[in-house]
């Protein structure tokens, strides 16, 4: 089996977990909770830390959501930015995780952009907080950077915050490994499952890369099993 696999063979991957009865819904748990406990191994005192996490429409930013789910039980200040209205959620696992923070009405702050609420409205949250998750783009990212990203992806790179990325450093790609327009400079990189191959020898974006297992079975990549 590689150890190192693009973003299509990690579709099949977790395509072929699904097929096992792994529900997306637990991957996406397991993480969530992985980028927090890396945040909590970081940190250990996150009381009144202030965090924010900046999510895109798809399942990277569905592990953000989890990710603040479960960052604010241990007392951070969480701040979450959807990058697009609330109805642009792709998935029904990030519609569910979505669900779950909204009801965190003490806990989190929730902000949905849309073309009036600008993300330079609320660019201190950004550039203030101490800790920014990116899990605005995964391994689904097509095309050129749209001005929306771009923007959050630049505010920040202007913050002084801890950084770390969900699965890939937001406008790297994931197979190239080739910066288009701009990208997220992490101090870490928690990728999943596996490593991918765009990640390799790109420190200037990924900072650390974290592998972390999230509950897909080695199965899930036997092509025998089928
Ligand atoms: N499914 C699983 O089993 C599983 C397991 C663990 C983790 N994950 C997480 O899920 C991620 C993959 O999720 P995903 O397939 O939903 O993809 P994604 O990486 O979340 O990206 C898809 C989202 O990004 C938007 N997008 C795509 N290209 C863009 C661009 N150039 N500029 C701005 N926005 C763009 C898409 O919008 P449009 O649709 O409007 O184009 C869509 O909302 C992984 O990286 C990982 O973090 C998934």
């Amino acid at each position: 089996m590689n150890e190192v696999v693009s973003p299509q063979e990690m579709k099949r991957i977790e395509d072929k977990a699904s097929e096992m009865g792994v529900a997306p819904v637990l991957l996406m748990e397991n993480a969530g909770r992985s980028i927090a406990d890396r945040i909590l191994n970081r940190f250990t005192d996150l009381n009144d830390k202030s965090i924010c996490i900046i999510c895109g429409t798809g399942n990277n930013g569905g592990d953000g959501f989890v990710a603040g789910r479960h960052l604010a039980v241990y007392g951070a200040k969480v701040d979450v930015i959807l990058l697009g209205p609330e109805n642009a959620i792709k998935t029904a696992e990030a519609r569910a995780s979505w669900r779950q923070i909204r009801a965190m009405t003490r806990t989190i702050s929730i902000y949905a952009l849309n073309e009036e609420n600008k993300v330079d409205n609320i660019r201190e949250i950004i550039v203030d907080a101490e800790i920014v998750v990116d899990a605005i783009l995964g391994t689904g990212v097509e095309g050129d950077l749209r001005p929306l990203a771009a923007r959050a992806i630049s505010l920040i790179n202007s913050s002084s915050a801890y950084k770390i990325s969900v699965d890939i450093p937001s406008g790297l790609d994931p197979l190239t490994g080739v910066v288009h327009t701009i990208a997220v400079e992490a101090d870490v990189t928690v990728t999943f499952h596996k490593m991918k191959v765009g990640l390799e020898g790109r420190m200037k974006q990924t900072g650390e890369v974290v592998v972390s297992r999230i509950g897909i079975p080695m199965e899930a990549e036997m092509q025998d099993l089928d």
